[in-house]
């Protein structure tokens, strides 16, 4: 362990890549083709500037906040990302550990390597869990009651990802699992393992299992079969977020999914405002991809926000220093969000408004 502790989210990286194998470390940094919407994310979070209030007595302030009517510590939550393992030996157990103990909540991947029940095992807060919609459907409802079963308390749908993004280095390292590493919640019973057939082995399961032929039906099939609230997860334009608030979701996710699945999609930020006044309210909206420091946070709630998810963070802080490090991840960034707060001039989370990102 270095002497001197990461001073914020993105000293992490380096110290992550030092402990993971290079495959894996190209998995979790990579984006897709030219990874132009992979570095947008973060450059437009960094592009607005913050139009802070004077003398508003700051002395008293809370970051706590509603998300699907769950209590969390800051409106931040874990963003699904695929196979903890990779990172440290308990995987997803450290991550729920961490997180749900920094007081917010876990969205855990479909394609994580612990099965859910132990996932919920050791979490002390909210899980809800990211969904892909099968070829056949049949496996998509055993799962959705398996994940019913564990305790988990909504369904993220993720819908960038029809095909799979061309990621290049998953390519070029032809992406695979280690032996004794396994998907372990993609149907109702057993784990799946990975290998590659000369390409990102990833990719080649993906096209197997993963459904391209989704349409808005499939959404409210979902509803039908389950009483979880649904959120829509990979939504970058106003009449998108229109359909999903028709099709009944809870919530919908701002997201490029960092950049993996359309480059060239445009940054979260720049298309989140626009997508906050066509939902108006009449579901939660969030964000993520690129989300940094705690001025990105108050950035998005500024912009209309409910919650913002952060997912690479997370996988530096597992990989570097395990559970401590996911937990250190989440202290920095709770720390930058009430600075944040306070020097902007706002005591609530609800003092968050969009006159914060200056005049129109
Ligand atoms: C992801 N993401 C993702 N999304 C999803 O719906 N299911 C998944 O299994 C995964 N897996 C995954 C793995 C890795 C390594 C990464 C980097 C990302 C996308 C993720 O939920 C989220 O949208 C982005 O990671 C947010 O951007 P940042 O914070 O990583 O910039
Ligand atoms: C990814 C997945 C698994 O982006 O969604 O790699």
């Amino acid at each position: 362990m270095p002497d001197s502790d990461p001073l914020n989210l993105r000293e992490y990286a380096p110290e992550a890549q030092d402990s993971l194998a290079e495959m894996a470390w190209n998995y979790y940094a990579s984006g897709a083709d030219d990874e132009i919407t992979l570095r947008d994310n973060e450059a437009a979070w960094s592009r607005a500037r913050l139009h802070y209030r004077i003398l508003a007595d700051v002395a008293d302030r809370s970051a706590a906040c509603t998300v699907l009517g769950h209590d969390l510590s800051l409106p931040v939550i874990a963003a699904p990302t695929a196979f903890h393992r990779l990172a440290d030996d308990v995987g997803e157990v450290a991550t729920v550990r961490a997180t749900t103990a920094a007081g917010t909540a876990m969205v855990l991947s479909s394609l994580s390597t612990v099965d859910v029940e132990e996932v919920m095992a050791a979490a002390t807060g909210p899980v809800f869990f990211q969904l892909y919609l099968y070829r056949h459907r049949d496996v998509s409802r055993d799962l959705v009651r398996r994940i019913e079963a564990a305790g988990c308390q909504a369904l993220v749908l993720t819908v960038d990802a029809p095909v799979w993004g061309n990621r290049e280095r998953d390519v070029r390292d032809q992406f695979s699992l280690p032996e004794g590493m396994e998907i372990r919640n993609l149907t109702a019973e057993g784990g799946l393992s990975l290998s590659s057939r000369g390409g990102s082995g990833l990719a080649e399961f993906c096209h197997e299992h993963l459904d391209p032929g989704l349409r808005w039906e499939h959404v409210e099939w979902l509803r039908s079969i389950t009483e979880l609230p649904i959120v829509v997860k990979g939504v970058c334009r106003p009449d998108d977020a229109e359909r999903a608030v028709e099709a009944g979701v809870a919530g919908l996710i701002v997201s490029n999914h960092g950049g993996r699945q359309l480059d060239t999609s445009p940054a979260t930020f720049d298309v989140l405002p626009a997508v906050c006044e066509a939902v108006d309210g009449r579901a939660e909206v969030w964000v993520d991809g690129g989300i940094r420091r705690g001025t990105d946070v108050l950035k998005a709630i500024a912009a209309g926000a409910t919650a913002t998810l952060i997912g690479r963070p997370i996988l530096w802080g597992l990989a570097a220093r395990g559970e401590a490090g996911v937990a250190h991840v989440w202290s920095i960034l709770k720390d930058e969000f009430d600075r944040a707060m306070a020097l902007s001039g706002c005591r609530t989370v609800e003092d968050i408004t969009s006159d914060l990102l200056g005049p129109r």
